[in-house]
C-alpha cells in the first residue's frame, strides 16, 4: 500500500464548510484522512503500491503479462494509468489498461485478473486500486468533502497449483442509479468548458441517502451470495473486509449478516473512503497486523458508482518469503533500468520522426 503523508483531520475540514468533527465521526466514522501532495498523483501512488506488492511477492516486473488499475480518478483520460505504471516499472511483457467501476472497481478487477489466469490467458498478474479523490471532491460541498482521501494498494496474483486464491467472485451493476453518485463534466457528454468549470461538473456529486440506502442492501446480498457460491457458510469466514465507506454501513452490514463487528476489518477513521484503494489498503494492514493467517477464507465485498457492486471469496495461501536484500537491490537496479530504456525510447522515438520525417505510405 501507499499513502500521502499529509494528513487532514475533521478540525480542518470544520473550518472550510459548516461541519464538526463530532458530526463527521458520529454520522461516518472518519476521523483523518490522506491528502495527496503536489508530487502525488494516482499514477505515483499506484507505482509505489506496485512496487510494494512486487517486492512482497518477490515478483519481477518482467513477469508480469497484466496489470489492471481500479481507478475513478485517472491519471489521464488517456493514456491509461496503468500504461505509466507499466513503463516506470518497465514490464516489458504486460498488456496494461484501467479499471472503470466505482470504488467497485478493486474487487471488479480481482475478479477479471483471477479469470484471466484460470483461462491460461495469464500467468502473472498485478492488480491497483489507486485514487486521488482530494482532486475531485468539492471542497465546499460537506455532503461529500468529508467522506473521502487518497492513496493505493496493489496485489499480486499468480497462476499455481495450490488450492486456494479466489475461490469466488459477483460483480453487479444497475446503470438506472447512475446519477446517484458522478461526476458529470469533461467526458464526452458534457466536455470541459467554462460552462462546465463553472457549474461544478468536474467535482464528486453524490445523493449521500440513497447511496446509503443502496449499499446496506447490497453489501450483506454479495456477501453471502459469493459465500455460499464457494460451498462456505458465513461462521467458516475469518474476515470481512469491507469497502470504507460509511462505518454505519459495515456495521449494518455486519447485522444483516449476523457477524460480529470484530470479524469485519475497518479503517476508515484514519483514511476516509479511498474508493478503489480502500479495500487492497485494508487487505495489506490485515496481513500485516496478523489478522489473516494461512488456510484463512476471507470475503471482500464493495458498492459503488456505476451503481456497481460486487464481491469474492478468497483462500489466503501463505505468501512466498519476500524478497531478500541482494533481491531488493537487483529490484532497485531494473527500476533504474527501466527509466534509463524509456528516456531512451522518447528520444529515439523523437530522433527518428526528426531523421525520417512523415511517415511513408508503406509504413502506414
Ligand atoms: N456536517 C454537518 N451536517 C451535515 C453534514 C456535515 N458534513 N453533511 C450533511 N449534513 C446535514 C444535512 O444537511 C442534513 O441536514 P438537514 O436534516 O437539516 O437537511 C443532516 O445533516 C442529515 O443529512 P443526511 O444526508 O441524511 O446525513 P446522513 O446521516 O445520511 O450522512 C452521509 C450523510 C455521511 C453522506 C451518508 O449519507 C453516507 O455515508 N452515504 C453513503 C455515501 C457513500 O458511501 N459514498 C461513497 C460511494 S462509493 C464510490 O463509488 C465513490
Amino acid at each position: 500500500m501507499a499513502l500521502p503523508s499529509r494528513v487532514m483531520t475533521n478540525d480542518e475540514i470544520a473550518q472550510m464548510v459548516d461541519t464538526s468533527d463530532a458530526w463527521i465521526r458520529e454520522r461516518t466514522g472518519i476521523r483523518e484522512r490522506r491528502i495527496a501532495g503536489a508530487k502525488d498523483s494516482t499514477a505515483t501512488l499506484a507505482l509505489r503500491a506496485a512496487k510494494c506488492a512486487l517486492e512482497v511477492a518477490n515478483v519481477s516486473p518482467a513477469d508480469l503479462n497484466l496489470i489492471i488499475v481500479a481507478t475513478a480518478t485517472p491519471e489521464y483520460l488517456f493514456p491509461a494509468t496503468a500504461c505509466l505504471v507499466q513503463d516506470w516499472l518497465g514490464a516489458e511483457n504486460a498488456g496494461a489498461f484501467d479499471l472503470s467501476a466505482g470504488c467497485t472497481g478493486f474487487v471488479y478487477a480481482l475478479s477479471l485478473a483471477a479469470q484471466t489466469i484460470i483461462s491460461g490467458a495469464a500467468d502473472t498478474v498485478l492488480v491497483i486500486g489507486s485514487e486521488t479523490l482530494s482532486r475531485i471532491v468539492d471542497w465546499q460541498d460537506r455532503g461529500t468533502c468529508i467522506l473521502f482521501g487518497d492513496g493505493a494498494g496493489a496485489v499480486v496474483l499468480r497462476a499455481s497449483n495450490m488450492p486456494g486464491g479466489v475461490l469466488t467472485t459477483l460483480l453487479r451493476s444497475d446503470g438506472s442509479g447512475g446519477e446517484l453518485l458522478a461526476l458529470p463534466g469533461g467526458g464526452s457528454r458534457y466536455p470541459p468548458s467554462p460552462t462546465t468549470v463553472l457549474n461544478g461538473m468536474h467535482k464528486i456529486h453524490m445523493n449521500g441517502r440513497e447511496v446509503f440506502r443502496f449499499a446496506t442492501r447490497v453489501m450483506a446480498q454479495a456477501t453471502r451470495s459469493v459465500v455460499e457460491d464457494a460451498g462456505l457458510t458465513l461462521e467458516d469466514i475469518a474476515l470481512v473486509i469491507p469497502h470504507q465507506a460509511n462505518i454505519r454501513i459495515i456495521e449494518a452490514a455486519a447485522r444483516s449478516l449476523g457477524m460480529p463487528m470484530e470479524k469485519m476489518y475497518v479503517n476508515i477513521e484514519r483514511y476516509g473512503n479511498t474508493s478503489s484503494a480502500s479495500i487492497p489498503i485494508a487487505l495489506c494492514e490485515a496481513i500485516e497486523s496478523g489478522r489473516i493467517k494461512a488456510d484463512d477464507y476471507i470475503v471482500l465485498v464493495a458498492f459503488g458508482a456505476g451503481l456497481t457492486w460486487g464481491a469474492a471469496t478468497i483462500k489466503w495461501v501463505p505468501t512466498p518469503p519476500p524478497a531478500s536484500p541482494l533481491e531488493q537491490r537487483a529490484h532497485a537496479v531494473r527500476y533504474w533500468w527501466a527509466a534509463l530504456r524509456s528516456a531512451w525510447r522518447r528520444f529515439w522515438r523523437r530522433l527518428e520522426s526528426r531523421l525520417k520525417g512523415p511517415a511513408t505510405a508503406s509504413e502506414k
